[in-house]
Formats: structure tokens, C-alpha cells, sequence
């Protein structure tokens, strides 16, 4: 069969829907911060790349560095796969994850890592951590009611109590019952609450993956909506709204009750029921359109879980391993997470690997017996992030020193693009090597061809083909904010690729400003 005629099997929708736009491209060699194309007439073309694997390349395409080490693994016969045997190179990688956790968190609490293939394999292993978490306390909870209940029956049958009218009232038994009516109706209060599902609290706009669990803690409904019905559900807060949070945990909030005896009396006590598994969060939300968390909002989400006994998720799978110019980006707003998230740029862009850290005082180690992966503790990828995380650390922190001031000189450039259009770019916002612009919603845009395509939710894509077909740029907006295009690119990233940029840029903001009829229009 012919090239031209063999059918395309996979991804043959998105290829289809890609190609309007130019975007259907094969890039045939990556290295650095570039990826390269060869078009029809057998000319490469070199395009700087912004999406960076949506946040995986922190270290560039093709490394060679990390190819070095790769290669060598493999040539030296590392056994790549032994489950059920000691995995030294996956412990020294969470020992490594330990000292950077201490030094930028400032915490000497141990934190035990439990071992996926990817970002939201990760996050699944986290939800079912901490519903496993959740259950135990549960459990806790009502032996705790039930060690009351014996305590009570003790007490009044050799009369050193009484149950009081209040009790039967706010139990909801007649007055007149007795205390096994009282029993019968605390138990049968406990059970309905204990049937309650799970429920995890997360931010507006978030991005957690879209397997069956983690869809359902990614805010974007085109994704999450037609899974609905598989997974606990999460309720999103709505960013720096410290009342709405207050709310939503006041709404959720269900009580057991619980019998005591104090002077005498047999009162009913209303107890917190573990409803929330977790609240997961991203120190600087990728999805949501580059949005760092307020280290006020991270502090008042600290309290309110405590309070709850509810653990805190940071999700560093896109903002961490040293992207935000520190390898912990919550190290920057004073947030420890209960549960730390890493996958992307952790296996430097050549092997795959996710990992989820618990501290201590979280941490369930019998989860270990009933959660496994035959990929997911691998010697190859525990050993390629070694040395991402080598080269991350080598030279007292170089990389994230490079970060910054790559990050803060990309800034500076799309704060002055902004400066000379403000009609056209209405936010620069993010930290390091992970910003994002926000244009104007083109919504009643004068250019009918604008217009519409802002409508159908296209103007992404259309904007995106015209900045890698004419100016050689590689970018896509972010997923839940389409209006914001995302600047994600390697710390090799190089001053003539920023100014190739600030040239797509401006010709950008140019259509929009003229609203050129013919739009972005490129194929
Ligand atoms: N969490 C965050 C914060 C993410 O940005 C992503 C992926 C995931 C979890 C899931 O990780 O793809 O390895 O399963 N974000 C990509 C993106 C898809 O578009 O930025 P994954």
C-alpha cells in the first residue's frame, strides 16, 4: 500500500481537525528548544517550541545529557523490570526528592513515594490513597461511637446516668423512648452518613488528568461532564474566594452523632464525618490559564483542611521540577502539601514516570500491598530522573537560577507587547518558565472570520497555525482558558528565539488590532 493511500488509524479525528489550521504537522528531529518539519518542496524548517510538551521539557527535546545516561543504563543491563524485589535507584530517587523537600520546604517530615507512569496515573494513585486514608478515619470514627454506645449502656444500667430530653430531641426519638431506641436511632443516623461518597474539593479551572477518577477533578466539562457518572465527584472553588470555600465545606459538611456522659447526663454530640478525601490543588494552575495560587488563599485552604483532618494535594505534575525557577513552585507561597504530585519534566523528556509523595503523618503504608503497576517502578526512569535531578541541582542550582532569568526576560518581552496593545492583550501572567498571555475575547469581533471562530471556540487553533507556519513558533492555548496562549519552554531557550516571538506576537496583535478580514488564515 502507497503512503498516500494507507489509512489512518490513530488520531485520524484530530488529524482531521488540526489540518484547517496547518497544524497536522510531522516533526522529524528535536533538540533543545526546537523542533523541526521538512514541507513538501524537501525544505526543514526550524520552529522554536513554547508548548514544550505542555510542560515536559523543562530540559529541552533530546538531551543529550540524559540521552548519555540512557544509553549507558541500557548498556550496562540495569534490570529494568523486577517487582516484588528491592528497588534501590527508586529509593534513591525519593531520598533525592527528600532532601529538595526539606531544604525547600522546610520540613525535616519524611515523605514516602508511591510510584505511576504518568501525571494523571499519579493523581489517580493520590485519590485512592486518600479515600483509603478517608475510610480508616471513618472507621476511627465510628469504633470511637461505638466504644461511647458501651460506655453510655454502663453507665445508666447501674444508674450513674440518665439520658437527657435534649438528646432524644436532637436524636429525633420521642421523649419517651429509651436509651436502645436512642442506640438504635444513632446507629441508623451514622450508617446513612457513612454511605456518603467521597468528595474532593479543588480550584476553578483546574487540571488534575483525564483518567476515570482525575477527569472528575479537572474543571474543563467538555471532559469531565461525559464521565460523570464513573468517579467521585469534586466541588471547584472559585480562586481567592476564602467565603465561597467556607460555604461549599459548610454545604458538604455531614456530622455523626455520638453519645457522652457528662455529670451524669447522656447528651448526643454532632462529630465531623470524613466526607472530603482531599483538596487538590496546582500551585500555579496550568489549564486555567497560567494561574499562580495567592500564598493568602494557600494558607486559608491550609487551615480550613486541617480543620477538616482533609489532606492538601499539590499537583507540581506541570508547575514543579524546577520549572518555576525553585523544583517545589509551592516553595514560593509557603505551601507544604500533604501529598506532593510529580510526572513531566521529573523523567527529562525521554522516559515516563509520575510519583506521589506522602508525608508521614499521611501516610498509610498498607496502601502499598494493594496498589502496584507493572511499569510503575521501573530502574530505567527511576534512574533518568536521578539525573534530571542531578543536573537540576549541579552548580548549587543553576537550572532554576536559569529559569528565572530566562522566565523573567520572556516576561519583560510579552509585558511590553502588552504595554503596546493593550486594546488587543489584556494579562501577562505566571512565574519562571511558565507564563501566559491573555488576549481579548474576540467574541463581537468587528472580522466576521474572527468573530466566528472565537464563537466555534477556534480561534486558538487558527492563531496557533499562523504563529508556526508564518513566524516558526510552536504554542496552544491552555485547556480551560482559551483565550490565553501558554509559554512553556526549556531553560535552553535562547534570545533570538525570544525576539522571534515578540515578532509573531506583535504580528498577531497587528491582525487583531486592523481585524483583518482574512484573519489568521494559512492553509
Ligand atoms: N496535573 C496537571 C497539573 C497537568 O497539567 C496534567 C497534564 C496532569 C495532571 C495530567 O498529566 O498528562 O501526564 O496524564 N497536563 C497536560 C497539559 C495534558 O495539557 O498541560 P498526564
Amino acid at each position: 500500500m502507497t503512503e498516500a493511500a494507507a489509512p489512518v488509524l490513530a488520531d485520524a479525528n484530530v488529524r482531521q481537525m488540526l489540518s484547517p489550521f496547518g497544524l497536522d504537522i510531522e516533526y522529524t528531529r528535536a533538540e533543545g528548544n526546537a523542533l523541526h518539519y521538512t514541507d513538501e518542496e524537501g525544505r526543514e524548517h526550524r520552529v522554536v517550541d513554547f508548548a514544550c510538551g505542555f510542560g515536559s521539557l523543562m530540559l529541552g527535546h533530546n538531551n543529550s545529557e540524559i540521552a548519555e545516561r540512557a544509553k549507558e543504563i541500557l548498556d550496562a543491563k540495569v534490570p529494568v523490570h523486577t517487582q516484588l524485589a528491592q528497588h534501590s535507584h527508586t529509593n534513591d530517587l525519593a531520598r533525592a526528592l527528600n532532601e529538595i523537600i526539606a531544604r525547600e520546604l522546610h520540613t525535616d517530615e519524611p515523605y514516602y513515594a508511591l510510584f505511576g507512569n504518568s501525571g494523571a496515573e499519579a493523581v489517580e494513585i493520590a485519590i485512592k490513597h486518600a479515600e483509603f486514608d478517608r475510610l480508616q478515619r471513618a472507621r476511627e470514627l465510628l469504633d470511637g461511637v461505638e466504644d461511647n454506645i458501651a460506655a453510655v449502656r454502663d453507665a445508666v444500667s447501674d444508674g450513674g446516668a440518665q439520658v437527657s430530653p435534649e438528646a432524644y430531641a436532637l436524636a429525633g426519638v420521642a421523649g419517651s423512648a429509651g436509651l436502645e431506641d436512642l442506640v438504635a436511632e444513632v446507629r441508623r443516623h451514622n450508617e446513612a452518613a457513612a454511605a456518603t461518597p467521597p468528595l474532593f474539593l479543588t480550584i476553578e479551572g483546574s487540571f488534575h488528568g483525564k483518567l476515570a477518577s482525575s477527569i472528575q477533578l479537572t474543571y474543563n466539562e467538555m471532559f469531565r461532564l461525559p464521565f460523570k457518572s464513573l468517579s467521585a465527584q469534586a466541588r471547584f472553588v472559585p480562586a481567592d474566594q476564602p467565603d465561597a470555600l467556607a460555604k461549599i465545606v459548610s454545604d458538604e459538611r455531614v456530622a455523626v452523632l455520638d453519645l457522652v456522659v457528662e455529670d451524669g447526663v447522656v447528651r448526643v454530640v454532632e462529630r465531623d464525618f470524613p466526607v472530603f478525601g482531599a483538596f487538590f490543588l496546582e500551585p500555579i494552575r496550568g489549564e486555567a490559564g497560567i494561574r499562580p495560587l495567592s500564598e493568602e488563599f494557600a494558607r486559608t485552604i491550609q487551615q480550613v483542611c486541617a480543620e477538616l483532618g482533609c489532606p492538601v494535594v499539590s499537583d507540581e505534575i506541570q508547575c514543579g521540577t524546577g520549572r518555576s525557577g525553585a523544583f517545589f513552585a509551592a516553595s514560593h507561597i509557603g505551601l507544604v502539601g500533604d501529598y506532593i504530585i510529580l510526572a513531566k519534566s521529573l523523567a527529562g523528556g525521554i522516559a515516563k514516570t509520575g510519583v506521589v509523595l506522602v508525608r508521614e503523618g499521611r501516610y498509610r503504608n498498607d496502601f502499598e500491598l494493594i496498589h502496584s503497576s507493572t511499569f510503575g517502578k521501573d530502574s530505567f526512569s527511576s534512574l533518568i530522573a536521578l539525573k534530571v535531578i542531578e543536573m537540576l541541582e549541579a552548580d548549587g542550582g543553576a537550572a532554576y537560577r536559569a529559569a528565572e532569568e530566562r522566565g523573567a526576560k520572556l516576561k519583560t518581552m510579552l509585558e511590553a507587547v502588552r504595554a503596546d496593545f493593550p486594546d488587543v492583550v489584556k494579562d501577562v501572567r505566571g512565574r519562571g518558565l511558565m507564563l501566559g498571555l491573555e488576549f481579548h475575547d474576540q467574541s463581537e469581533a468587528a472580522s466576521e472570520i474572527i468573530r466566528e471562530q472565537t464563537q466555534h471556540g477556534y480561534i486558538g487553533f487558527a492563531v496557533a497555525g499562523y504563529l508556526l507556519r508564518k513566524h516558526g513558533i510552536r504554542t496552544f492555548t491552555t485547556a480551560s482558558a482559551l483565550h490565553t496562549f501558554r509559554f512553556e519552554p526549556s531553560i535552553y531557550l535562547g534570545d533570538e528565539d525570544i525576539a522571534q516571538l515578540e515578532t509573531a506576537l506583535r504580528a498577531v496583535c497587528g491582525v487583531l488590532r486592523r481585524q483583518d478580514e482574512k484573519g489568521f488564515a494559512v492553509v
